[in-house]
């Protein structure tokens, strides 16, 4: 027992402990109780309200982003990259907040146009796009498809009856240093045509020739959680020059730069992340600089951020089911959820935080990991953190910045379902995903 328990008096006379807003929701703060609440709702209310483990996912808090990129980047074009976390209530946020949305399958790409989202502000995505999908996008009228090999062109030529705007996806050979599972800049990857390869040459000789196909511009991706903007002026000034080569061996003048997405977010206290600023100055410096180095006209730059609009706006529940001491070992502690929720510490060995959610944190504090319910060694959320020597089962955990490839990359894996996704707001909650059950996951089993 705490002495705020003991003496609950105690807490009105104690300064709230202030949470990291470069790390969980602007609108997260301590209420009276000593709980952690988000956009004025008690997380702990909100485990009781709909199970744990569970998504929360922060509404003011993805606008806010997407305010941040329209302001930042007036003149550019913000392309949400739904592959971080896609429903049809944050396709909607992120429409009404003036972003266009870039999907990469035919699964999202149903969720957008289910949203409404506009077709025409949707750009395709994907290393293998299959025929159906392509069909799918062509006949919702999509405004553009970024082609990525070509076997795409055959396909897309003898698909599109009217025109089809096109981008083509260049790797420009930079390395961004990143876990090597998400490098997608430097040459030897999967994706699109290496800068200045044959391949990319037959690539925009084929597409041109298609009287169906508009080639519009360039596309590329350097890779995720990229906190240095140096790499993306080095993207512009290598693009821009290829597209006035463009203009010179084949005569089209290109329009649209897409520089992708992959900016870095702190996922704890004190991780760098990208600076919006910094970011915007580079872009337009270097895009001054190469346009005039090679007499072109300033194309119009689309940025593609998915992590950076949903990550911060996230964070997720979980209930202690018990702490274990293993003697000359760790301390673990076990929640409900794990690797099926959050993969992405086993896939990247990403590192979290993660503190407890339904009391002021005051008594003294040990050193624990905490695991997931699954049946893997690696099944660990956060290794080595500092939480309450006194927790208990049935407290709530929560782990800050998980808004995005969370919900989007989750599994079902031991034949657990996945969690709910609850959005707040103003002091209300919402499920915009219910929990999956075993309902679910007999449903599709046939037996
Ligand atoms: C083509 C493309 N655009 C944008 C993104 C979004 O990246 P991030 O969520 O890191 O901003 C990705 C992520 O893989 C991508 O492949």
């Amino acid at each position: 027992m705490t002495l705020l328990e003991i003496f609950p008096s105690l807490r009105s006379g104690m300064p709230s402990p202030r949470v990291d807003t470069t790390v969980w929701p602007c609108e997260t703060h301590y209420d009276d109780l000593g709980r952690i609440t988000v956009g004025g709702v008690a997380l702990a209310d909100l485990a009781d309200q709909y199970g744990t483990p569970a998504y929360v996912l922060d509404e003011t808090e993805v606008r806010r982003r997407c305010r941040a990129y329209r302001k930042h980047f007036p003149n550019a074009e913000i392309v949400y990259a739904a592959k971080a976390l896609l429903t049809k209530s944050v396709a909607g946020w992120v429409s009404e907040e003036g972003l266009s949305v870039d999907v990469c399958s035919g699964g999202e790409l149903a969720v957008a146009l289910a949203a409404g989202v506009d077709p025409r502000r949707l750009v395709l995505h994907g290393s293998g796009k299959p025929f159906a999908e392509l069909e799918a996008a062509v006949a919702a009228g999509v405004g553009r498809i970024v082609i990525d090999s070509l076997t795409e062109i055959t396909l897309l030529s003898a698909l599109v009856s009217g025109k089809q705007q096109v981008l083509l996806r260049l790797s420009p050979g930079i390395d961004v240093h990143g876990h090597p599972a998400v490098k997608t800049g430097v040459t030897d990857q999967k994706f699109g045509f290496p800068l200045g390869s044959a391949a990319a040459a037959e690539a925009i000789e084929r597409v041109l020739r298609q009287p169906n196909l508009e080639l519009v511009g360039l596309h590329c991706h350097l890779g995720s959680q990229i906190y240095d903007p140096d790499h993306y002026g080095e993207a512009v000034r290598r693009l821009v020059a290829e597209m006035a080569r463009v203009r010179a061996d084949y005569g089209p003048v290109l329009t649209q730069l897409d520089l992708g997405g992959g900016h870095a977010v702190a996922y704890r206290s004190g991780d760098a992340e990208m600076n919006l600023y910094e970011l915007a100055d580079l872009i337009e410096d270097a895009l001054d600089a190469a346009c005039a180095l090679n007499r072109f006209p300033r194309p119009r730059i689309a940025l593609e951020p998915g992590r950076a609009i949903v990550a911060h706006a996230g964070v997720t529940l979980y209930r202690v089911m018990t702490v274990k001491h293993i003697e000359g070992g760790r301390t673990f502690v076990i929640v409900d959820g794990g690797m099926n929720d959050n993969p992405r510490v086993a896939l990247y060995g990403a590192h979290y935080d993660a503190v407890v959610a339904n009391r002021h944190p005051t008594g003294p504090h040990m050193t624990a990991t905490v695991a997931g319910r699954y049946c893997e060694a690696g099944d660990i959320l956060a290794a080595d953190i500092r939480l309450p020597a006194d927790l208990r089962p049935g407290e709530i955990l929560a782990i800050p910045c998980t808004g995005a490839y969370h919900h989007s990359l989750a599994s079902t894996y031991n034949g657990v379902g996945r969690p709910p996704l609850i959005s707040v707001h103003q002091g209300r909650s919402h499920e915009l995903i219910r929990r999956e059950t075993p309902t679910d996951l007999l449903s599709r089993d046939l037996g």
